[in-house]
């Protein structure tokens, strides 16, 4: 039985979470493969908003079992705070969530070395979100890290005390100031480790092994997106995992022979949170608008999310790199009432024209170049079947969908579940 692989497109953000939960029905298995408590992915039905971390998208259904897979780092405080937030729902999450041994943990000291990280970068930083990702994968890459699999060993305290130890060291030589109380932070660390431990760990590699021969249907959920991929995204602005359709692979144990289709989710026009470059990011109206409609404020950290036009270019690149097989466009409903809509088809890149992502795309290397579409003013929320969206918005999906080669499967008028046009 086939794997399927849902990953965002552009800088993260894409509604990953709103579409594995429409999805989750038609699968046996939801698998996060990489990432951590860096994403923020939300659900919204029954007028209830919630927002996940590191469980997968697919805990509030009956039946899917939910597997974080060993490709993403945990931070046992965060998933406590998500279990929760569960138990108040009165969810019984035991029988159908499983860890895998071999995912990272992040300890209190990698959160730290992160922020002492970012401080001494001053202007160039990468515009973390402080959850220790980029320190904990360093680890695992430099082979010190602690698995889950570890807590299940007597030894495991020693040796979180000697990573914890070494972190101390690290931290001294940043010199950044912060200040932190690692006594009260581990207490809490240990805590949490203790609920962790309640939950069933696994051989995951081997569990989805097991679960493909028996013909079950596993749907892998990404984090992050194409462009904050750690080799093919906006390097250094990046995360520190491969949240590319490869990413999959490795952070689930899954062989690339066995995926079939690729999901790829995108926005009607394009946000980034963080640093790094944004050629069609605006500065204008419609940015405010872009922002203020589509309520552009990160699930994880709260910031606002820089906002700006559809770019095309990079949008290829992540079909290309991911072997996208259906497109999902999210938040069509955001761009009702603009006139005009830009899309960026091509960038003026050192005095050429050029149609695919070079190396460098700084502000002061790419000029975007638009081609220009008229917009719709119909309200898309009550919307729920194809034939009723206006014809400007079957002209912009159809251009896309000519430009990507690739179809649009979803479009996404509105963030509850049930706001959402099969096509
Ligand atoms: P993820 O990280 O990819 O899961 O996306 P986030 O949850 O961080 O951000 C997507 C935001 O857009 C969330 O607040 C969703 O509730 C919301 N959302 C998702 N789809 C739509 C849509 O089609 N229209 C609108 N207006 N909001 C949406
Ligand atoms: P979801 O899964 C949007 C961004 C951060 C920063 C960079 C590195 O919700 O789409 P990190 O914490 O990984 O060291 O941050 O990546 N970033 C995200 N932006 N959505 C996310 O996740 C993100 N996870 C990380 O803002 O620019
Ligand atoms: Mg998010």
């Amino acid at each position: 039985m086939a794997v399927n692989l849902l990953l965002g497109l552009q800088w993260g953000d894409e509604g990953k979470g709103k579409i594995v939960d429409v999805l989750t029905k038609d699968y046996n298995i939801i698998a996060r493969f990489q990432g951590g408590p860096n994403a923020g992915h939300t659900l919204e039905f029954d007028g209830i908003k919630h927002v996940l971390h590191t469980i997968p998208s697919g805990i509030f259904h009956d039946k899917a079992i939910n597997l974080v897979g060993n490709g993403v780092v945990i931070d046992p405080v965060i998933f406590k705070k998500e279990l929760d937030n569960l138990d108040k729902f009165n969810l019984d999450y035991k029988s159908k969530l499983l860890i895998s041994r071999k995912a990272h943990l992040i300890l209190p000291t990698h959160r730290i070395l992160d922020a002492a990280s970012e401080a001494s970068k001053g202007k160039a930083k990468i515009g973390s979100t402080l959850k220790g990702i980029g320190p904990t994968y360093m680890d695992k890459t430099g082979r010190n890290g602690i698995r889950i699999g570890d807590l299940e060993l007597s030894d495991w305290k020693e040796r979180y005390r000697a990573l914890a130890n070494k972190h101390e060291a690290m931290i001294d030589f940043y010199d950044s100031k912060i200040e932190y109380d690692l006594v009260e932070l581990e207490n809490e660390f240990f805590e949490a480790v203790k609920v962790l431990k309640t939950l069933t760990f696994i051989d995951s590699e081997e569990y989805l092994h097991q679960a493909q021969k028996e013909g079950k249907t596993i749907l892998a959920e990404g984090a992050q997106g194409s462009l904050l991929d750690i080799d093919f995204g906006t390097y250094p602005f990046v995360t520190s995992s491969n949240t590319t359709a490869a990413g999959a692979c490795t952070g689930l144990g899954i062989a690339p022979n066995k995926i079939k289709d690729v999901f790829g989710i995108f926005k009607a026009y394009t946000t980034r949170v963080g640093s790094g470059p944004f050629p069609t990011e605006l500065f204008d109206e419609d940015g405010e608008t872009m922002a203020q409609v589509g309520h552009e404020f990160g699930a994880t950290t709260g910031r606002p999310r820089r906002c700006g036009w559809l770019d095309l270019v990079a949008l290829k690149y992540a079909v290309h790199v991911n072997g996208v097989t259906k497109l999902m466009m999210m938040k069509g409903d955001v761009l009702s009432g603009f006139n005009t809509l830009k899309i960026c088809t091509a960038y003026k890149y050192q005095g050429k024209t050029i149609t695919h992502l070079p190396y460098n795309i700084e502000p002061e290397n790419v000029t975007p170049i638009y081609t220009k579409m008229k917009g719709w003013s119909e309200d898309l929320t009550g919307m729920n079947d194809p034939s009723q969206l206006p014809k400007e918005l079957n002209e912009y999906i159809s251009f896309l969908e000519k430009e990507l080669e690739t179809p649009i499967t979803i479009v996404s008028v509105g963030p509850d579940r049930t706001q959402t046009i099969h096509r």
